[in-house]
């Protein structure tokens, strides 16, 4: 009976190992739009397709970040200004694709760019505070979408949505997680849609990894604002021992944090290039081990595992 059950695990892993394998042709003919190339996983997935020999279109938000990876990629890539959270921009970067594309279309969509702070208890911030991380993480990943899409039908091509660990399980106030779970749910109706039109979405759901958006010293000079921002009332009704243990929190999950960022970016390329690709990619072991399994977990179970450690507001009860 036993051995029948691992016979049958091990012929289902083969034929996934070997469905998996199976990759695209004309790799050289593929344009792939890559947002938020400055730094992270986009900068690092827009040198590895272009290692790879795809015409990778990437688009940066600043001139420098462009110049650098210009600098650091073979003539091939192509670089635009792109703030996602402007539909001026957005508008002017959708029509330099359809130029650089032409008939072909648009093989992949990776929207990647994104933004952490300002983070930190809910009661710390404002509707401006969420909202600036929302318009970049969510509205404006929709945007550069729908502005897009039409060329990704036309190349019956790919559509990569960077979401996170955080999009399964929330872990800190503010606009991230929300946007994180936004970037999920969008996907999702996306790809039902998309499915007769012979377009495949792919969600990626990295776990920790050390890029610029978690960096220790930008995550405290964040919480140090939100705190000076606060109003006295709310000051006092959490107190100091309470915000602080958040960055401490933080500090106590950074040797998680993996500098792998490849694998990441080796996820993006099989979204990208591979003949099946997977709907969810969760990247690194903490996301696989810890944030997914959590997530399933009773919700009680989950709150007692996120709050044991911490201490009480001043003035909770
Ligand atoms: N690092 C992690 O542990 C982790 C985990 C889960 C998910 N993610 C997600 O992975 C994605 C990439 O993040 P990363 O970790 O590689 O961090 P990152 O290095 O900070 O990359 C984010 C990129 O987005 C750009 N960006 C910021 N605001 C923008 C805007 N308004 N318009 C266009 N581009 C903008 C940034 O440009 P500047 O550099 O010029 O600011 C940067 O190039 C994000 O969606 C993030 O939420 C990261």
């Amino acid at each position: 009976m036993w051995l029948y059950l691992v016979a049958l695990l091990v012929l289902y892993l083969l034929c996934r190992w070997y469905r998996e394998r199976q990759t695209v042709s004309n790799l050289p003919d593929k344009h792939v739009f890559i947002t938020g190339c400055d730094s992270g996983f986009g900068h690092l997935l827009a040198k590895q397709l272009d290692g790879r020999g795809l015409r990778v279109l990437a688009a940066c938000l600043t001139e420098q970040g462009a110049e650098r990876l210009q600098q650091e990629t073979s003539g091939r890539l192509q670089t635009v200004i792109l703030d996602v959270t402007k539909s001026d921009s957005i508008a002017a970067a959708a029509a330099w694709v359809k130029g650089q594309v032409g008939d072909r279309g648009l093989w992949g969509l990776v929207n990647n760019a994104g933004i952490r702070d300002p983070a930190g208890p809910n009661e710390f911030l404002s509707k401006a505070d969420f909202t600036r991380v929302l318009d970049v993480n969510l509205v404006g990943l929709i945007e550069v979408t729908l502005s897009l899409l039409p060329l990704v039908r036309r190349a019956q091509g790919r559509v990569v949505n960077v979401a996170s660990a955080a999009g399964r399980m929330s872990l800190i106030g503010g606009g991230y997680c929300p946007s994180k779970y936004g970037v999920e749910a969008f996907s999702d109706s996306l790809r039902r849609e998309l499915r007769d039109f012979r377009v495949k979405v792919s969600i990626i759901e990295p776990g920790g990894f050390r890029t610029p958006l978690i960096d220790v010293q930008r995550v405290q000079k964040g919480l140090e604002q939100v705190w000076s921002c606060a109003s006295a009332n709310i000051k006092e009704a959490y107190g100091q021992q309470y915000f602080d243990c958040h960055f401490e929190k933080f500090k106590k999950f950074l040797f998680t944090n993996s500098s792998k960022l490849h694998l990441v970016t080796d996820a993006m390329e099989h979204a990208l290039m591979a003949r099946h690709p997977r709907t969810r990619y969760s990247c690194g072991w903490d996301a696989k081990l810890f944030y997914l399994p959590v997530s399933y977990l009773p919700t009680s179970w989950t709150d007692y595992l996120l709050t044991c450690s911490m201490p009480k507001p001043a003035q909770g009860i």
